[in-house]
């Protein structure tokens, strides 16, 4: 059950060098750090004035008696004056808690958005072969969980954890100012009670847990068997539904009474030693201290009380962080595609030689895909890849896009090695029009330019017209600027490929990949999209990959793979003469 999987994410022991690598998350706080600096000042600001609070509560007692004179100003009474400083430690307080806040979220914010554009701008340059490895899904969902896990950490848990430490050290310190013994006293008791406090409150989260799950359990019987209710009731299984349900919500029940008890014991527990503690304290300082002062240390021990209670839970918080971070960082280290400036422009002619290319994929090095292919394209002409699915033709677009580096052998592109190029540079000069297009939600107009971001409204006409895809898209009321997918238009398959074709087109480029571009569609929307493409390979060299043989007759050469290798090669007509493995496929299709 999907519960199973969270759990394991819940412990995380983390090893020395993951701590290191999680620490290189600041580099990207280093730009914001003189904000971080003057934040933190405000944060040990704002927590010792804090702590006067406890120190003025006790001397408000004892202002009447001859020991609370201590505090006077502006020749105001006693307590006149210490209120009036109560009031001013907390407008301090108040100001310094803005400032602090402001601070560290400034430099929250804008580390992270570093890091959210820096990790975007990595995945983007990530080669395919991460992608075959890691959903995508996946991917994104924790990335966002990651980040945010890092937003809550930098606003509030550090400076929370920080903040407990200083009350911590000034809470002791005023304990002992008021009496040695008494403060050994409570040091003695407080950790104590705290830690036990912890461990007792984590076994009752674990049991409140445990009825969760179980409730959701019990929604999902109910679940099953109310969308099941067709089935439930043709086969009369009513009764047993009705018991399993019984039987989980019975569960449920006895577990959220189980949990209750612990709940009260833990309570009652509390209640009482921290209630036996605090007499036991004015039992023994009510000889030392004044009433005041008694107060006062009561009150810090209170606030020392909460702080080392909290402590534990600040610390798994802050180490689940490190391992998001950790995370993070691991995934900026993936190997990115190696790129240059985007100003090279080179202009091919197109020719297109595989020499001896052996490949297999990274996530399946075992297999060979490719077995030593060899086969040649002149600028220009066009090439026909035919064969059963799995044969290897998909790859070899893939391949030719520079997706994945080869085994073995060499791609060239106009005699040169592909190596050899910028690969920016190289896959500027391919367009592909796969089988299934991928439309991003935007306009139509978007869409064809994104193979030509600064292209003109007119080019952008030209090349729909070209595609034939003019007519259908000057239909639309809003032309060009029709939105589509979720928010705008479903756009048929076939217009969906013509979208696609003219998006190929507008950047006119020397190499057209076409990965069974028709093989989806009806014979009549086959018939417009066919005729776009013809128009498309016209002038360039083109690698047809064809699931219908009637699309490839006129290519200048087919190839017929057959398990990653060519077992024949030539046009239509002697194929067919060979009658080998095309005739018989032909026959099968063309009849
Ligand atoms: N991303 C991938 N990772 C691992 N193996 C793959 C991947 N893509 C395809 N393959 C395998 O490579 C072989 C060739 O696939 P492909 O080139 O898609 O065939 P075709 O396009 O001719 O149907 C198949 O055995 C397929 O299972
Ligand atoms: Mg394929």
């Amino acid at each position: 059950m999907a519960f199973g999987r969270k759990k394991r994410e819940d412990k995380i022991k983390l090893t020395k060098s993951e701590y290191r690598k999680a620490f290189r998350v600041f580099r990207f706080i280093k730009p914001y750090r003189s904000y971080f600096y003057i934040g933190f000042v405000f944060l040990i600001l704002s927590s010792i004035t804090a702590m006067a609070f406890p120190y003025l509560i006790g001397k408000l007692f004892d202002a009447e008696s001859e020991k609370g004179v201590l505090i006077s100003i502006f020749n105001l009474d006693p307590m006149t004056s210490i209120v009036a400083l109560l009031f001013f430690i907390f407008l301090a307080q108040s100001v310094f808690s803005f400032f602090r806040i402001y601070l560290f979220s400034i430099v929250t914010e804008n580390t992270l958005n570093d890091i959210r554009q820096f990790t975007f701008r990595h995945l983007i340059y990530l080669p395919i072969d991460f992608y075959n490895r890691n959903k995508v899904g996946e991917i994104s969902s924790r990335l966002a969980t990651d980040l945010n896990l890092l937003q809550e950490t930098f606003n509030i848990t550090l400076a929370e954890f920080f903040r407990q430490f200083i009350t911590i050290f000034v809470g002791i310190a005023a304990l002992f100012y008021f009496s040695y013994e008494l403060a050994l006293i409570m040091l003695a008791i407080v950790p104590l009670l705290a830690i036990f406090a912890v461990f007792f409150g984590r076994f009752i989260k674990k049991l409140s847990k445990d009825s969760q799950d179980a409730a959701a359990s019990s929604n999902v019987v109910i679940e099953e068997s109310l969308s099941g209710i067709a089935v439930v009731k043709a086969f009369t299984n009513e009764l047993i539904e009705m018991g399993r349900y019984a039987a989980s919500a019975q569960r449920v029940k006895e577990l959220s009474i189980k949990g209750a008890i612990w709940r009260g014991a833990f309570v009652s527990f509390i209640i009482f030693t921290i209630f036996g503690a605090i007499v036991f304290v004015i039992y023994r300082g009510i000889n030392i201290l004044e009433t005041g002062e008694l107060m006062s240390f009561l009150l810090y021990t209170v606030f020392l009380g909460a702080s080392i209670g909290s402590l534990p839970e600040l610390w798994a918080k802050i180490q689940k962080a490190i391992g998001a971070t950790e995370k993070l960082m691991s995934l900026l280290d993936e190997k990115a595609e190696v790129m240059g400036d985007d100003s090279e422009v080179i202009r091919i002619k197109g020719k297109v030689e595989f020499k001896e290319v052996c490949f297999s994929y990274p996530t399946r090095p075992d297999v060979e895909v490719l077995k030593g292919l060899n086969f040649s394209l002149e600028a220009g002409q066009t090439i026909a890849l035919v064969g059963e699915s799995g044969a290897g033709k998909s790859t070899i677009s893939s391949l030719l896009l520079n997706f994945y580096s080869l085994n073995d052998g060499a791609i060239l592109f106009d005699d040169l090695p592909s190596t050899s190029y910028d690969l920016h540079a190289l896959r500027k000069q391919m367009a592909i029009v796969p089988q299934d297009v991928f439309l991003f939600a935007g306009s139509i107009s978007d869409n064809i330019s994104y193979g030509k971001p600064d292209a003109s409204e007119d080019e952008i006409i030209e090349a729909s017209k070209n595609a034939n895809a003019w007519e259908f898209i000057s239909s639309f009321p809003d032309g060009l600027q029709t939105l589509v997918g979720d928010r705008g238009i479903q756009l048929s398959g076939g217009q969906k490929q013509r979208v696609a074709i003219a998006r190929a087109m507008i950047n006119d480029p020397a190499i057209l990949i076409l990965d069974e571009a028709t093989s989806s569609l009806d014979s009549v929307s086959e018939k417009y999209v066919q005729e776009a493409l013809e128009r498309l390979m016209k002038g360039r060299s083109s690698i047809v990959i064809a699931h219908r043989l009637s699309t490839v007759i006129h290519a200048d050469k087919i190839l017929v793979l057959k398990e990653g290798q060519i077992v024949e090669q030539g046009k239509h007509d002697e194929l067919i003469e060979k009658s080998g493995l095309y005739a018989r496929l032909s026959k099968l299709q063309l009849g």
